[in-house]
């Protein structure tokens, strides 16, 4: 059987008994933040378990794409080591949402496994929960299993919760032996290769919620999930999983790439990590996420890491882990075609990212390699934590890389300084963050002794009002400057990439400009310059925002939106933002994407963002409402990102919804019209956008109307120049055709009482070639003049003739006629000068010679 079957059978038997087939959700958990990856076929239904959302059926089956890399179901350290683990796997799954409950769970898993699969019923095992009598009896009654091998555990093996929190229930699992002590039911659970667990089926009926306590549900459900890898080995008789037909053309490509065998320990355990995480990184960067420094993006450059370094093993030094994505696509292309659409994108992402790791990684073994060495000789036994750091910080070794590199040394490495200095390290970003958003030093000193007659929040009102009345609820003096604590303000401190409003306080008959603000525990601090404010507590104050400047900054902030969502459209879901700057005069939108972004999208973007603006999309902002309700009105939410449990949502129309605490416009029209003006990189795998929006394109405009007009100027300038220039070499050639005049006139000969002139000369132009006919022809009496010259690769002659010798009927356009046949061609003119042409350049200094007898005959 073909594991393409096996899946199909197993989704064909529970259709058949009145299940929908539910396609797999990505494996990048867009609306839950409590989860990394989905690690669970469940994790799409969570809202039906807890009673929050519903289906059109009760009972569903599908294959789910899942990860498991970290916290409660995995470790990636030991994937790789052992035959049946994975980062990546699927998950066949049937469910049942308050719809039947125990008895057909078991009854239908054992159907399938003993009955349509025919496995070994003396190799199964089944497990049930330390209390859970009913499932004891119902594999009893339902199924023929030999009641010697139903065995019952607690809660480490028989009770299963998908995170944290979140739904959970006893469960009752089947296990498979596959050695020859099968009847012995102590190997069960005791994490051996010889009894893996192939299916668990759970029974929820709880919650446990933020405080770690387990509620009843309202319903109880059915959530079950096999191994689907693991299944395959067994129904194809393997000895791993990474045997089966899931997994061999991995092995395969990797012992072409390598050139090594797949036998022994460690290169079984290379290639194999190789194939799995070659899957995980598939998959992931299919469904929208993508190495990067945070949350989920580490845990895939982790990935991404480990199996490079495990490459290496093998000898592939140079990235090699983005030849296999193809290999992924076309065995499982099939199942799921999201990875045969993005398959370019993600060799392209997996090949960068090991590129960069692969520079770093050489410059790191080196170091770990003189540390290891230096150990050794000192007798010690541990890399310090700061060594441990270093490593991290400098050459982006995970902290569990050194451990394992260590441990292959037989050294440890200090994981409790590393944390320390981790946690120093974050301290002093947040401390990095704080003070650049202060603006003034005596600010960022945060609330220090500040007394204050209202300790609770300062109102903003700056949503809906640039006027507020309020009072002075706490001041401070120090070093010149004055901090004044205010009930309410409309003015803006910096967030979310939204710069510090301007504006003033007026207090009393005093104006104060407010030169700084920064916010601490909800307090407002408003820096006003006045050395000697006599502000005192009680006072009431107006505060007013600078209104121009905030349109402005509103209108950029807006507009971060639109470019987002059209981004997003444009370029595809991987695209999110990961940072910007909101100003008066302009915004910066960062966000990630793989390459430069083409000049034809960029205009897609800006068209389809000037649609939406001149659209006058209503903007509705939600504010501090329940994270929950937020969700549910469709914003995007990013995973890693922290959201509290009330929110601000701003929504433009249907186009746009993102959490968002900043102030925008009323609608889209208000933000006149958007203008791109640049793009650029920013780092590996993210872009960033320049842009203007409102008077700012204005602005822009007339700039460029200036620079054009400054540059036309220029162009006349250069124009006139030119004009010169062009009138000097004319000059200086005319100059030098005439230094031509003296070899003509010296090599003159008299053929009765007629002086002939010739010369063969280097001119550029028939014009030359005349004006130093013109010259010669002033000089003579009784003369005849033939000059010559080649100009580009033809011929070109003139011929002049002196007046008295016009008198005497002698015409230059004959001469020059008769001439010019010789070199292949003809011309002529008036009698005292004339002008011809020719092909053949070689010919040249016979014509010239050819004068005489022309001018004899001519006389005749
Ligand atoms: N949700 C259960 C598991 O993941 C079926 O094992």
């Amino acid at each position: 059987m073909t594991s393409n079957e096996i899946r199909t059978r197993f989704i064909d038997f529970f259709k058949e008994r009145g299940h929908a087939f539910a396609p797999s959700a990505p494996v990048v958990p867009y609306d839950d933040p409590t989860l990394l990856f989905i690690n669970a076929g469940m994790n799409q239904f969570k809202d039906v378990f807890l009673g929050k959302g519903s289906r059109d059926y009760a009972r569903a089956v599908n294959s789910q794409k899942c990860i498991r890399v970290s916290g409660k179901h995995n470790d990636l350290e030991e994937v790789g080591r052992d035959t049946y683990h994975h980062t990546f796997f699927e998950m066949l799954g049937n469910w049942s949402f308050g719809d039947y409950y125990k008895a057909e769970a078991i009854e239908w898993a054992w159907a399938l496994l003993a009955d349509v699969w025919k496995l070994d019923k003396k190799r199964l095992w089944a497990t049930v929960y330390q209390d859970d009598d009913e499932a004891f009896e119902l594999w009893k009654e339902k199924t023929d299993i030999d009641p010697k091998r139903i065995l019952r555990f607690g809660e480490k093996d028989n009770f299963w919760e998908m995170g944290d929190t979140g739904p959970c229930g006893p469960c009752s699992e089947i296990h498979i032996s596959l050695g020859d002590d099968y009847d012995d039911p102590k190997q069960v659970n005791a994490g051996l290769e010889s009894c893996i667990e192939i299916w668990n089926l759970v029974f929820i009926q709880y919650n446990r919620d933020e405080k770690g306590e387990l509620r009843e549900l309202p319903k109880k459900h059915v959530d079950t999930g096999m191994g689907f890898e693991r299944v395959c080995a067994v129904l194809q008789n393997k000895p791993s999983n990474y045997e089966t037909d899931v997994f061999m053309p991995l092995i395969e490509e990797m012992k072409r790439l390598s050139g090594a065998p797949y036998k022994g320990k460690e290169n079984q355990t290379s290639m194999r990590v190789a194939a799995d995480h070659a899957r995980a990184l598939t998959f992931a960067i299919a469904d929208g996420a993508a190495p990067g420094n945070e949350g989920r993006g580490y845990v895939l450059r982790r990935i991404l890491r480990r199996a490079a370094r495990y490459g290496r093993k093998l000898g592939l030094k140079d990235p090699y882990l983005h030849k296999l994505v193809g290999v992924v696509v076309e065995t499982m292309g099939g199942a799921y075609p999201e990875i045969v659409e993005k398959r370019e994108m993600i060799e392209k992402i997996v090949k960068g990212e090991e590129e960069s790791f692969n520079d770093t990684l050489d410059r790191g073994i080196e170091l770990f390699n003189r540390l290891a060495a230096d150990l050794k000789k000192r007798k010690k036994k541990t890399i310090s934590g700061d060594d441990a750091f270093k490593l991290y910080d400098t050459f982006g070794f995970p902290f569990d890389l050194t451990r394992v590199m260590a441990e292959e040394e037989g050294l440890a490495a200090d994981e409790k300084r590393f944390e320390e200095l981790m946690t120093e390290q974050r301290r002093r970003a947040r401390a990095d963050a704080k003070s650049k958003t202060a603006g003034a030093s005596d600010v960022a000193e945060g609330l220090g002794d500040m007394e204050l007659t209202d300790k609770s929040p300062t109102v903003f009102t700056g949503y809906d009002e640039l006027v507020t009345k309020a009072r002075v609820v706490g001041v401070k003096r120090k070093n010149g400057e004055t901090l004044v604590a205010l009930d309410k303000s409309p003015f803006y401190v910096e967030a979310g990439g939204q710069v510090d409003d301007h504006g003033v306080l007026e207090i009393g008959k005093e104006r104060h400009t407010v030169t700084a603000l920064a916010k601490f525990e909800g307090i407002v601090l408003h820096a006003v310059e006045e050395k000697d404010a006599k502000i005192k507590p009680g006072a009431s104050a107006i505060a007013k925002v600078e209104e121009t400047r905030r349109r402005r900054i509103m209108r950029n902030h807006s507009a971060t939106h639109l470019l987002h969502a059209a981004l997003r459209e444009t370029l595809g879901d991987h695209v999110r933002q990961s940072g910007s700057f909101v100003g008066p005069d302009y915004f910066r939108f960062d966000f990630t994407h793989f390459e430069k972004t083409s000049d034809d999208d960029l205009r897609t973007i800006e068209e389809r963002v000037n649609e939406k603006i001149l659209a006058n999309l209503p903007a509705s902002h939600m504010r501090d409402v329940p994270l929950e309700e937020a969700k549910d009105s469709g914003a995007l939410m990013f995973f890693g990102d922290k959201y509290g449990e009330r929110v601000n949502v701003m929504k433009f129309g249907d186009y746009s919804a993102e959490f968002c605490g900043g102030t925008h416009v009323g609608s889209t029209a208000e933000i006149g019209l958007m203008k791109i003006v640049g793009e650029a990189s920013v780092a590996g795998g993210v872009r960033r956008i320049e842009a203007v929006t409102g008077d700012g394109v204005l602005r822009y405009l007339e700039e460029r109307e200036r620079e054009i007009a400054e540059r036309d100027a220029r162009i006349e300038e250069l124009q006139k120049e030119r004009r010169k220039f062009d009138k000097k070499l004319a000059e200086a050639k005319a100059a030098k055709t005439a230094d031509a005049l003296p070899e003509i006139m010296s090599g003159a000969i008299e053929i009765d009482g007629v002086t002939l002139y010739r010369g063969r000369v280097e001119v550029d132009s028939m014009d030359a070639l005349k004006a130093l006919g013109d010259r010669l022809r002033e000089k003579i009496t009784r003369g005849v003049g033939l000059t010559a010259a080649e100009i580009e690769g033809k011929v070109m002659m003139a011929c002049v003739v002196s007046d008295d010798l016009v008198k005497e009927k002698l015409s230059a356009g004959k001469i020059v006629g008769e001439a010019a046949k010789i070199v292949g061609g003809g011309g002529g003119g008036r009698p005292h000068l004339a002008t011809a042409g020719g092909k053949d350049v070689s010919k040249i200094d016979e014509a010239l010679a050819a004068l005489d007898e022309i001018v004899i005959k001519m006389r005749g």
